[in-house]
């Protein structure tokens, strides 16, 4: 794609002015595919400014108008479904199912939601002798990770720019080129210039910039812990408003009394998504003591069939990690694991093919709560199974590490599962399987982050409040 050589800046493709590119990679092959530019601060100013200039009117498109645009991006995105599938499927591994229904489907759905939500929303509410207005906060830079390429940038984007904020995109190294093809879409869709802007490039150079620059009024992070650190403190330096999604350490925890079959296999399969690159997996199994080594050795069956292949086959359910450093940190960890005692039940270190970053499908006992393994997101795919005493001691080893984003609950009934899950400190838990709902907030107690996206929690994180007193 010729677009590869720009930056999207002010409604247009224009070339960068830092001359530096980045190489993107296939992670099946561990072949270049593609290389887009690294952009430097002067590209970032540009975006800021054309951003700044184009926000008191996009603030001002009543929200019917700005819905109509969002329906126009989520109508123009939709248009290049097949580009997006084969772009995530290319640059981040993705099996080319997932590609479809979670990479793509979801940030469809994301968008449509802002559509209606807009339509309901009340940006105006009377408090007493108050009339209270919900304002955009200004110019929004987003900094998305890889592992939902183009799920995490909606995410933001759809977000901002339903509250009436333009938004300058940094996307994360490795996956740049999905960011292309939203950034052709919001160019189709006609998004009035300066209101949506792509600056690919690295996370010390262009994201820096982005999140040190006085014109942008709030920053939107999703990756890991130690950068959201990094962001958050540049952000106070400059009392700079900052949404963090961080990382997690997700507990699914199957209570007493429960049949081990489907909440083992849910477990397993959640833990495996996208090859664990997933910052709400249930990435540890807290089963009730007495049953443990049945569920081992259900999970470990289950593992089984978690062979790794093609992305492009249709049947694959467990791609490669995004690159090497991901794939020698995952199995870095399963060395850890074993040092400190774990038992190996699936998978290993062992690579499964002869190219691509490959781990297996891993699955791991005789793991205590506080190992490493059982503390540290791994970010591939690797699930731990602790066993616990009584529900006390479930309580206890679910909300022992410093995250808090995610977690599943499975109980005999739904009204034993829900009491658990409000003793859970975490931001989005599932009871009994119930799936996931692009409407309700999603965001961590704890480490796993500040704020929150989707819905009207996620729209209100870009508002200002202002009240006038009559
Ligand atoms: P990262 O946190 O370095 O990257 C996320 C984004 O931040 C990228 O766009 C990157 O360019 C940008 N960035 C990096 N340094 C920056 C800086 N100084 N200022 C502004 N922006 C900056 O994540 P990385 O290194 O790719 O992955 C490492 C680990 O992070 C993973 O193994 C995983 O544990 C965790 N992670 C969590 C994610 C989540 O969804 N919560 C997503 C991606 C990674
Ligand atoms: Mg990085």
């Amino acid at each position: 794609m010729r677009v590869h050589e720009s930056i999207y800046v002010d409604g247009g493709w224009v070339d960068a002015d830092a001359g530096e590119r980045i190489e993107v990679l296939n992670p099946a092959t561990e072949r270049v595919v593609a290389s887009v530019p690294a952009a430097g601060p002067a590209d970032v100013d540009a975006a800021v400014e054309s951003a700044q200039n184009a926000a008191d009117e996009w603030a001002a498109t009543p929200p019917e108008k700005r819905a109509e645009h969002l329906a126009a991006l989520r109508d123009a995105l939709a248009a290049r479904r097949d580009e997006a599938v084969d772009t995530v499927v290319r640059e981040l591994g993705a099996p080319v199912t997932l590609a479809e229904r979670v990479h793509v489907g979801l940030p469809l759905s994301v968008l449509d939601s802002y559509v209606k939500l807009l339509a309901e929303y009340e940006f105006e509410e009377r408090v007493g002798n108050s009339r209270v207005f919900a304002e955009p906060v200004g110019v929004v830079g987003a900094i998305t990770p890889w592992n939902y390429p183009l799920h995490q940038a909606v995410a933001k984007v759809a977000a901002a720019l339903a509250a009436g904020c333009p938004v300058v995109l940094k996307p994360a190294e490795d996956t740049p080129l999905i960011a292309y093809v939203l950034a052709d879409a919001a160019h189709a869709a006609g998004l009035p210039p300066g209101v949506f802007n792509l600056v690919p490039g690295t996370g010390p150079v262009a994201g820096e910039a982005l999140v040190r620059h006085p014109g942008v009024s709030m920053v939107s992070f999703t990756g890991s812990t130690a950068i959201g650190e990094r962001v958050g403190e540049l952000c106070a330096g400059q009392i700079k408003r900052v949404a963090l999604e961080l990382g997690g350490k997700s507990a699914n925890v199957i209570l007493p009394g429960t049949d081990l079959g489907g909440p083992v296999a849910k477990g397993v399969a959640n833990a495996f998504l996208n090859s664990g690159q997933t910052c709400s997996a249930w990435t540890r199994m807290l089963v009730p003591a007495d049953r443990y080594t049945e569920a081992v050795e259900l999970a470990a069956a289950a593992a089984a069939k978690y062979t790794c292949g093609d992305p492009r086959d249709a049947k694959t359910r467990l791609g490669p990690l995004v690159n090497a450093k991901q794939r020698e940190r995952v199995r870095g960890y399963i060395q850890t694991g074993v040092r400190e005692g774990a038992t190996v039940v699936a998978g290993g270190t062992d690579a499964p093919r002869e190219e691509g970053f490959y781990v297996q499908a891993t699955v791991l006992a005789d793991v205590r709560p506080d190992a490493t393994v059982a503390q540290e997101e791994i970010f591939g795919p690797v699930l731990v199974v602790l066993p616990y005493g009584d529900v006390d001691e479930a309580v206890e080893i679910a909300n022992g590490t410093p995250y808090g984003l995610a977690g599943g609950v499975f109980g005999p009934d739904e009204e034993t599962a829900v009491a658990f899950a409000r003793r859970m400190k975490a931001g989005q838990i599932d009871i009994n399987g119930g799936r996931f709902n692009p409407l309700a907030p999603f965001g961590g107690f704890k480490r796993s982050g500040i704020g929150r996206e989707f819905g009207a929690h996620g729209l209100g994180e870009f508002l200002e409040y202002k009240s006038l007193q009559l």
